[in-house]
């Protein structure tokens, strides 16, 4: 939806009344290529900021496995071909994961009364799934972009593969994965760049260095 759009419905409540979560959600969104470091970032913050970090992928590879999941097989061609799974499928999976964080209660800096602050990593991969997520879930408050080069994320991507028992970390699957990248999730990451939404940060150097400049970054955009 153009951004002129969403800012009048906004300022008339029009659509904020359908969102399942009011703005006491902090939702960040958390971009960058396969193999750009976005877990092993999240994963810091959720340290620094007691954030709860949901990874679409891991959802998604959760469901693939549940018993009785109608999904399954979709889920898991999906992925081998490095190709998005039909949003409907994540955008569910994500607000029932927001929700039992809720429900918990959890307590600490960002979640007394009704409030909650959410990492969404490895989402939204393409335009029809950030429209969704806006309309039905949550706004996003910001956008976290690690980027670096296809050089760096092809060998962390290697090296992962060699434990990570995942059926997209081979060669075959990444190359798969870096076009469905630069086709339909770079468009994502251009229009939150134009609502002045986007962090960017370059992951190429060690998990450290990158951290630091995280953790700043996101300090900035809590206070
Ligand atoms: O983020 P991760 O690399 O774990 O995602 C693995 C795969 O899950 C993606 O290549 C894609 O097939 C699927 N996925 C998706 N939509 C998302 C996130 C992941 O279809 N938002
Ligand atoms: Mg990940």
């Amino acid at each position: 939806m153009p951004a002129i759009i969403n800012n009048i419905a906004d300022a008339l409540h029009l659509q904020s009344q359908t969102r399942a979560f009011d703005s006491k959600v902090t939702v960040i969104f958390v971009l960058g290529g396969p193999g750009a470091g976005k877990g092993t970032q999240c994963a810091r913050l959720v340290e620094d900021f007691g954030f709860c970090h949901l990874s679409a992928g891991d959802l998604l590879r959760a469901e693939q496995h549940r018993e009785g999941s109608e999904y399954g097989q979709l889920i898991q061609t999906c992925i081998k071909e490095g190709s998005i799974v039909p949003m409907e499928v994540t955008v569910k999976l994500l607000e029932n994961a927001m929700k039992v964080a809720l429900q918990e209660q959890r307590s600490g800096d960002g979640w007394t009364d009704g409030q909650g602050r959410f990492l969404i990593d490895g989402f939204p991969r393409k335009l029809d799934q950030a429209e969704k997520f806006e309309h039905d879930v949550g706004k996003a408050t910001a956008v976290l972009f690690f980027s670096t080069t296809e050089e760096v994320m092809l060998e962390r991507l290697l090296e992962r593969g060699k434990t990570s028992g995942r059926e997209d970390d081979n060669v075959e699957s990444i190359k798969k994965r870096f076009n469905t990248y630069k086709e339909q999730s770079m468009p994502v990451i251009e229009n939150y760049e134009k609502l002045g939404k986007v962090i960017e940060i370059d992951s190429s150097f060690s998990i450290e260095k990158v951290h630091q400049q995280t953790k700043s970054a996101v300090a900035n955009l809590l206070s």
